[in-house]
């Protein structure tokens, strides 16, 4: 367990702890997270001129201070009393980009986004609530929309203390479509006018049917292993993804990053820019706005030192030359 989360644990009622920490079934998906990062091992260049280090990117036009990500993650209120509210204030705070779940806490209205923001959607059997949510966003400022495509059911699990968006005070039809299929991806950017990035991509067809299907860009997840268990690392999904994608658009990755070299291993492996999922809501229960901003803050540092002990000065500097397995 990690020092921040072993915080969280301290201050979480145990089941709301319980219910950001869990992953499905025997949870090895969940367990494996960060391990499977760690089986690469760096090979840093020499002689190369590391005195200053930019960590900066551009991303769909907004500029980030690192290419890391607050990934999507329902219900923050259980986590903080300000909920999104506070999260996004540590986000901003940080350079970095909020996915705003649609199984958020607190309603758009009351959550203040400044700088670039994404909305995470799912699609619902009734459509009509889907382009409802999607057009309150875009309306709100939203610039991109997450599709979140690995989830056609919910796996059941108690939420604790369920809010307002709770599944009991959801209206009949707003359960994610089981029949789901790639035209969604051009639907929701026609409603929105914004790029639609797919989330759950683990296979290297998926990911080249995706962007056929007018994909703006990939996310490699496996939803932290809360879906179902024994499902592939994201680390060794990336590779033959990015492959696959073939720099047509960027590819994206979440899944137990907790540190800057989990990050520069997954930028040598082909990814553009990682979300941050459960280490977010840790920070946010523990320390509020300043929590959530203080965990980015140091996750943008270590990858700079990272990258300049591996002699890599820029974002662009990273290429797969820098890890090798084992
Ligand atoms: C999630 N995740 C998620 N994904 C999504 O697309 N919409 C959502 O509403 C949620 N909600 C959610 C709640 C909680 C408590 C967790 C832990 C996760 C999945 C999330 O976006 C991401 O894929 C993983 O959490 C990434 O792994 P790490 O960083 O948590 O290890």
């Amino acid at each position: 367990m990690t020092t921040l989360e072993e915080d969280a644990r301290a201050v979480l009622p145990a089941a709301v702890f319980d219910y950001y920490r869990d992953g499905f079934g025997a949870q090895v998906t969940r367990d494996e997270a960060t391990a499977a990062w760690r089986e690469w091992r760096f090979v840093p260049r020499l002689f190369r001129d590391v005195s200053r280090v930019s960590t900066e990117v551009e991303l769909f036009g907004a500029r980030l201070a690192a290419p890391v990500l607050a990934g999507p993650t329902a219900l923050h209120t259980l986590a903080h009393p300000e909920g999104e509210a506070a999260t996004v204030r540590g986000v901003e705070a940080a350079g970095s980009l909020l996915v705003l779940s649609a199984r958020a806490g607190r309603p758009l209205a009351e959550v203040p986004l400044r700088r670039p923001w994404w909305f995470q959607s799912y699609v619902l059997r009734d459509r009509e609530i889907t382009e409802r949510q999607v057009r309150a966003a875009v309306a709100a400022g939203a610039s991109a929309i997450v599709l979140t495509a690995d989830a056609p059911y919910v796996h059941p699990r108690p939420v604790p203390q369920a809010g307002a968006l709770s599944p009991a005070t959801r209206p009949a039809g707003s359960e994610q479509d089981p029949a789901l299929n790639s035209a969604a991806i051009a639907w929701l950017a026609g409603i929105s006018g914004k790029p639609v990035l797919v989330k759950g991509v683990l296979g290297a067809r998926d990911a080249a049917a995706c962007v056929d299907a007018g994909a703006a860009g990939v996310i490699v997840s496996n939803h932290g292993g809360r879906q179902l268990d024994r499902v592939i690392a994201t680390p060794r999904a990336l590779g033959p993804v990015a492959a696959a994608v073939a720099g047509r658009v960027p590819v994206l990755v979440d899944g137990g990053i907790q540190d800057g070299g989990d990050v520069l291993t997954a930028l040598a492996l082909g990814a553009t820019a990682v979300l941050i999922g459960r280490p977010v809501l840790w920070a946010l229960a523990a320390g509020g706005a300043d929590g959530v901003r203080d965990c980015l803050d140091l996750l943008r540092t270590d990858l700079a030192r990272a990258m300049a002990q591996t002699g890599l000065p820029t974002i662009g500097d990273i290429d797969a030359d820098v890890v090798t397995r084992g």
